[in-house]
């Protein structure tokens, strides 16, 4: 069965690079994976993304972020995120509904009752099978992050936010992996990347055990 996983935590903390790595990993296991993000994953959806990252805005009522990032969402879904499970591929997805949790129902403090309501309705509860939490102090987290923007550009909307902000986002996550301890798998992301490499690559093998539950590692 094709299966729905989604990486979170927050920026800076190497989700994105395991993503790709694991998609990377899992492929040279024979199998289809599609890779993809929010806000995104569609041409409406990469639309909302500018929109919604865009400094020119400056701080956005954070009801209005929710809303945002559930637009996305919900054609993210009905567009490319089911139909490909259902035609048998994997998807791999950089952020979901966690990151609405975390983000917008405290660290713009909007509580989780109004993420979950708008939740109901843009997605019908949709939850994916595994989440892989990539946990970090927000501090070091920070510091990698002004570190890749400098490559990058100039920072996003949410980069500039403080480190009370990440402290209350880092907290939300770690409260939904303690909730759905079924669902969630909590990496520890502090150190190098090649420790963080091997819990993840740990917990594909368990997820998609191989004939001889081995499989040839790409990682780093
Ligand atoms: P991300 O792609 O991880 O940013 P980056 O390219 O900087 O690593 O995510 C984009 C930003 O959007 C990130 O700061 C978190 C935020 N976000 C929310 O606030 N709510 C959401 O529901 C989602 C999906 C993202």
């Amino acid at each position: 069965m094709a299966l729905f996983l989604t990486f979170e935590g927050l920026d800076g903390s190497g989700k994105s690079t395991h993503l790709r790595r694991a998609a990377e990993w899992l492929r040279a296991q024979g199998e289809r994976v599609e890779t993809t993000r929010e806000p995104g994953g569609t041409p409406l959806g990469d639309s909302i993304r500018q929109v919604f990252l865009d400094p020119k805005w400056g701080e956005i009522d954070g009801r209005v972020e929710a809303l945002m990032v559930f637009a996305s969402r919900r054609q993210h879904l009905l567009e490319r995120i089911e139909p490909a499970l259902a035609a048998g591929s994997h998807v791999f997805c950089d952020r979901f509904t966690d990151s609405s949790l975390a983000y917008q129902g405290h660290g713009r403090s909007l509580g989780a009752d109004w993420i979950l309501k708008l939740d109901q309705l843009a997605t019908g509860g949709r939850r994916p099978d595994k989440t892989l939490l990539f946990d970090l102090p927000p501090d070091i987290a920070q510091g990698r992050g002004q570190k890749k923007d400098r490559s990058k550009g100039p920072p996003d909307r949410l980069d500039v936010e403080g480190l009370a902000f990440y402290t209350r986002v880092r907290g939300a996550f770690l409260h939904l992996a303690e909730q759905d301890s079924e669902r969630f798998v909590v990496v520890d992301s502090s150190g190098e990347a090649t420790a963080t490499w091997a819990q993840v690559e740990g917990i594909l093998r368990e997820l998609f055990p191989t004939p001889e539950s081995g499989g040839r590692s790409v990682g780093p």
